[in-house]
């Protein structure tokens, strides 16, 4: 049986809510609700959404949904965190493919009202501009989706000495290169740019949520949620926004768990 209890993390500058799953299916049953409910309340809101390893359990649950016809996904509209700098669309290895291949093709929504930064584009700073300009007429994302990186980031701002503020080109750190190398032939074929989101976009969205599986992750939680607001670390940004859940497995909340946080 899933144990789901929520906790506030009151050494954080702010309160977030924090809901234990048992395992990845379980946390990927728990966002998926989530997310659900956000779109049965606001069926023609924005919401932010991720690629990686973490969501993936999620989208299913939400293709599940969808061919039930419990969820209407036709008047929603998405805007994706990132985007490799150099791959087309139809790359396997982009991010436009990725939500294509598991999410969008599956469900009732119109893909042209889906975007993700163009890792065509050549000029970083128009790029920036139009991606920040989608979000800005869109009115803003109203459920940010977010996974963690090992070195702390989001979407792909790397630590850094600041927090960048809108959408920009981005060098990826080592860090990120060997996380990434596993969707790869070769670790030299990962990319080594990409465009992303900036903090002041992220923080932007009128609900996060995050979504962190694995003890791999143990130790980011911990320093992210409970330690310093550092751009070293870019979710401790997420400390400062005011509606932030985050959905973690056992194995991502034993540190937290053993200093008694939770
Ligand atoms: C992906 C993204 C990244 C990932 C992070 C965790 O769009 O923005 O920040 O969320 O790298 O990746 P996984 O889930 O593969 O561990």
């Amino acid at each position: 049986m899933s144990i789901c209890y929520c906790v506030f993390a009151d050494k954080c500058l702010v309160r977030m809510r924090i809901i234990q799953a048992i395992n990845y299916d379980d946390l990927s049953k728990k966002a998926a609700n989530i997310m659900a409910a956000q779109v049965l309340l606001n069926p023609c809101g924005v919401l932010g959404l991720a690629t990686g390893s973490s969501p993936i359990g999620l989208y299913k649950e939400l293709i599940n949904w969808c061919k039930r016809g419990e969820l209407d996904f036709s008047g929603v509209k998405t805007i994706n965190l990132d985007e490799y700098v150099g791959l087309a669309p139809q790359n396997d290895q982009s991010y436009r493919y990725f939500m294509k291949t598991n999410l969008f093709d599956h469900i009732n929504i119109n893909q042209k009202n889906c975007y993700v930064p163009d890792g065509l584009a050549t000029d970083g700073v128009a790029e920036g501009k139009r991606y920040d300009a989608i979000i800005s007429d869109m009115g803003g994302v109203d459920m940010q989706l977010l996974g963690i990186g090992l070195n702390g980031h989001i979407a792909f701002n790397e630590p850094c000495e600041w927090f960048e503020k809108g959408t920009y080109r981005v060098a990826l750190t080592q860090s990120t290169i060997n996380a990434n190398a596993r969707f790869f032939a070769t670790i030299d074929d990962v990319p080594k740019e990409a465009y992303t989101m900036g903090a002041k976009s992220i923080m932007q969205a009128k609900k996060i949520l995050m979504i962190i599986s694995g003890e791999s992750k143990a130790q980011i939680l911990y320093d992210a949620f409970f330690g310093k607001v550092t751009p070293m670390v870019p979710a401790s940004i997420l400390q400062f926004h005011s509606d932030v859940t985050v959905v973690a497995d056992e194995a991502a909340l034993s540190i937290v768990k053993a200093k008694g946080l939770c």
